[in-house]
């Protein structure tokens, strides 16, 4: 008997298995009911007396070296285990704190998304533009004051080659290569030559929507303004037009909306007047129509242009212009919120 356990003993120092169903199986074979110490424990029963002691000793050792093998194999697998399925080696050592969209960012896409749900579609342009483009085709004078060095960035010196001032310029873009039905919104960043103050800066972004068709009115302009009016400001906000001037549009107008911090009760933001400006709007002079070969006795169509910046300040109080494009992470992780 004694033979059996120091073979057993050995069996179980040079175990191994490979997975925990092995485990498991040589569990069943050495300490079940059925397994083969209990079977051992049983035929101690018969062993003369004097052995008893002895092989006593022996068959517990056996027991616990068994429990304790098993036990160990087991912490093995599932040590290896769990760290096989959390370890993601692709992980970076250090934790990346995600960063927010940036404020005017959010606001040109709701203005985007605004249009869109009246059917306008995106369309784009180059920042770098020629003159027919940002000044000529949209009927500006040759002496118009906007032409000056003073307002724009010419590339080069050249005086055909310019910094876009307006992203009307890509009205005429579309226009020249689509005939109508022309309905479109365009996104982009615009460059005046103006003093950087918190209330001015030498870039800033730009909207621009242009719808052309057949029958196109003052009132689908005023009632498309309205709309779009109360989508962004909510549905309490009034708007006013007044009567302005623009080189490309015929007659032409500026939107205010009642303010939307004090209500219309008049704050120092509206200055007391309870009204802001936020957009230039008109019909499209049909010599601009014409300019991009699109027949002004057939169609008309409706021009509106919004800078970002002026509709992201009166939605978020922005004091200060110059913080849009510091990328100042305390400022940006302001807009967490409404990302
Ligand atoms: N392009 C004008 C600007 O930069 C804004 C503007 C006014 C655009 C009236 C328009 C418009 O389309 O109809 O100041």
């Amino acid at each position: 008997m004694l033979d059996k356990i120091n073979e057993l003993l050995t069996e179980i120092d040079n175990l191994t298995v490979a997975s925990l169903e092995q485990l498991e199986a040589m569990r069943i074979k050495y300490l079940s009911k059925k397994g083969l110490i209990s079977v051992l424990m049983d035929d101690f029963r018969n062993i003369p007396a004097d052995q008893k002691r002895e092989v006593g000793v022996k068959i517990n050792e056996l027991k616990q070296k068994a429990q304790d093998k098993i036990q160990s194999l087991k912490e093995q697998f599932e040590n290896v285990d769990s760290g096989a399925s959390d370890l993601d080696l692709s992980r970076t050592a250090y934790p990346i704190s995600l960063g927010t969209r940036h404020p005017i960012l959010i606001v040109k896409e709701e203005i985007c998304d605004i249009f869109k749900r009246l059917g306008f579609s995106i369309a784009e342009g180059p920042e770098i533009e020629d003159d027919w483009h940002v000044f000529g085709s949209l009927n500006f004078a040759d002496d118009h004051p906007a032409r000056d060095m003073q307002d724009t960035f010419f590339i080069q010196n050249d005086p055909q080659i310019v910094l876009r001032t307006h992203t009307s310029s890509v009205q005429t873009r579309v226009m020249e290569k689509t005939q109508p039905p022309i309905r479109i919104i365009c996104p982009g960043r615009v460059y005046r030559n103006e003093a950087i103050s918190y209330r001015a800066h030498c870039f800033f972004h730009q909207v621009e929507a242009l719808y052309v068709d057949k029958n196109v009115s003052f009132a689908d302009l005023k009632q498309a303004l309205l709309f779009f009016a109360k989508e962004m400001f909510g549905g309490d906000t009034k708007i006013r037009l007044r009567p302005s001037y623009f080189p490309f549009t015929e007659p032409s107008a500026e939107m205010d909306i009642s303010c939307n911090i004090c209500g219309g009760k008049g704050c120092p933001f509206c200055k007391y007047t309870g009204w802001v400006e936020i957009l230039g709007c008109g019909m499209v002079d049909p010599n601009v129509l014409e300019n991009c070969g699109i027949d002004s006795k057939i169609y008309s169509g409706y021009a509106v242009g919004m800078g970002i910046e002026r509709i992201t300040n009166l939605k978020y109080q922005v004091k200060d212009l110059r913080m849009f494009s510091e990328n100042d992470v305390r400022f940006l992780r302001e807009f967490e919120a409404a990302t």
